[in-house]
């Protein structure tokens, strides 16, 4: 490596000293970048006990630029070290950017290795014409071996535009890859000629050489494109499983959307072969809240499939513009989430390494808590024996409620009146609740209801906290996080 590259990588490695510049609302155990700007996590896997987390990455401004990979490593999926960039634009095939995409880990010679998947995007020069929907742009999928994440080999690159379907746009990326049954499986997320978002399946005996397998949609327009693809099996334990497809699509409109995110990130079950005759069922979102979008999942070594998005949304009225760009950086990952299948539903809850971090219990009496002081909590309420409706208040601006079968997520006047589309409420439909668990860090909140079968997610920028509940009848339990 040459002294140049190497002093750079050490101007962007930022250690336990460089918290400080973070300013009041730096994440503790959520993974944020160093300096500048993070998106999409990519690359996601355990290798030998250590996850690796790459993440979309803009160092030179917090408001984004050119992107690039990020590596970061942990032990615990909470505490995590930045190694610095792993995958710079520097090469014809990835000029523009190295976007999303993700890891395969397989062993070889006796040597576990990372396969990095990306999509080298390519802006050809602006000319006439051009309108890098259609014409203007390359999206290469390039194939990169590392062993630790940092140093890596050759970039190769294994499909170009001519291998992806003649009537879809130049829109084809952040490829997805596993192994199933001998077999190498990917999905991209592309955009059809006639702005209808649909995921590629391909196949491959050897990384190298990609077929086309089958074109996966739904029967009705559902958006004009679906962005950072994700296809695994889930099974309950009792005979029960599931195929999820998961994808983030762009371009919802009408009725329900209108009322979101720009753009939603959720997934479909599959009934069929995904490689082949394949059916999807309902859309469900994964988060409901208002910063959740392109997440990925992994297989870790002891079997969990765990998630993790960006807790962020593209082009969203605050997008760039987050109170932390004074503090030169933006965005974060959400917390790792288990995802799981019980009675036919799909559920998320925060990583179980997460207990291991509880500090301070503050229990509840005759259903009310009160607790000042925290910049880092779990929160656990359980609402079968609750008489009366819910409402948890994690500061003045931000409070939950159960309350007619629906829970809220809203903020207050001031706080992130421009969050989410310039709504500052949602209402999503919750017959009945079981229980709520709420995770802050110092600038986000997440929650997962009944189990995790509902999850909001929001950055949110306190002054402190002051979580309160006020449930009847509810039992609810405070800790803090150490961090
Ligand atoms: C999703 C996304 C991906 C792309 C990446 C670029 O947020 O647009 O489709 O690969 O971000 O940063």
């Amino acid at each position: 490596m040459s002294n140049a590259l190497e002093r750079d990588l050490d101007a962007l490695r930022i250690g336990a000293e460089g918290a400080a510049r973070h300013g009041r609302y730096a994440q503790g155990f959520h993974l944020m970048p160093p300096v500048g700007w993070l998106n999409d996590p990519n690359g996601l896997c355990q290798v030998d006990g250590t996850f690796h987390a790459f993440f979309q990455y803009s160092p030179f401004n917090a408001a984004g630029g050119v992107k690039m990979w990020g590596h970061s490593t942990s032990g615990d999926l909470l505490t995590w070290d930045y190694h610095g960039v792993t995958l710079f634009p520097d090469q014809p095939a990835d000029c523009s950017g190295v976007y999303s995409g993700s890891a395969l880990v397989r062993e070889v010679g006796g040597r576990k290795r990372m396969e990095l998947f990306y999509t080298g995007n390519v802006k050809l020069e602006d000319a006439d014409g051009y309108d890098y929907v259609r014409t203007g742009r390359e999206a290469n999928t390039v194939w990169v071996t590392t062993e630790d994440g940092d140093a890596h080999g050759p970039k190769r690159v294994v499909m170009t535009n001519a291998d992806y379907p003649t009537d879809d746009t130049c829109h084809v990326r952040d490829p997805k890859v596993w192994e199933k049954d001998g077999r190498y499986l990917m999905v991209q997320g592309a955009r059809r000629d006639d702005d209808w978002g649909e995921v590629l399946v391909f196949g491959s005996d050897d990384l190298a050489h990609w077929e086309l397998m089958s074109r996966v949609t739904t029967p009705a327009r559902f958006g004009y494109m679906w962005e950072c693809p994700d296809y695994f099996e889930l099974s309950d334990g009792e005979g029960g499983s599931a195929k999820v497809l998961g994808v983030s699509p762009q371009g919802l409109e009408g009725g329900d959307w209108e009322r979101r995110n720009v753009y939603q990130s959720g997934y479909f079950t599959l009934e069929g072969d995904v490689t082949g005759r394949c059916e999807l069922g309902d859309f469900a979102l994964w988060d409901a809240g208002f910063d959740f979008y392109a997440p990925q999942t992994f297989a870790a070594e002891d079997g969990r499939r765990i998630l993790i998005g960006w807790m962020g949304i593209p082009d969203e009225p605050t997008y760039g513009n987050d109170p932390t760009v004074a503090s030169g950086w933006q965005h974060c990952f959400t917390v790792p989430r288990e995802v799981t299948l019980a009675g036919g539903r799909v559920r998320q809850s925060p990583v179980r390494e997460l207990v291991a971090r509880r500090t301070d219990e503050v229990r509840s009496v005759d259903g009310v808590l009160d607790v000042e002081g925290r910049t880092a909590f779990d929160l656990v309420l359980d609402a079968s024996a609750c008489t009366k409706d819910v409402r948890v208040t994690l500061a003045d601006e931000l409070a939950l409620t159960w309350r007619d079968g629906r829970l809220s997520m809203a903020f207050g006047r001031t706080a992130r009146s421009d969050a989410g589309c310039g709504r500052t409420e949602r209402w999503e439909p919750l017959p009945e609740l079981r229980n709520l668990r709420v995770v802050g860090d110092a600038s986000s909140v997440e929650v997962f209801a009944n189990d995790g079968e509902l999850c909001m997610s929001t950055r949110y920028y306190p002054d402190r906290y002051r979580v309160q509940v006020d449930a009847p009848g509810a039992d609810a339990t405070l800790w803090g996080i150490s961090v």
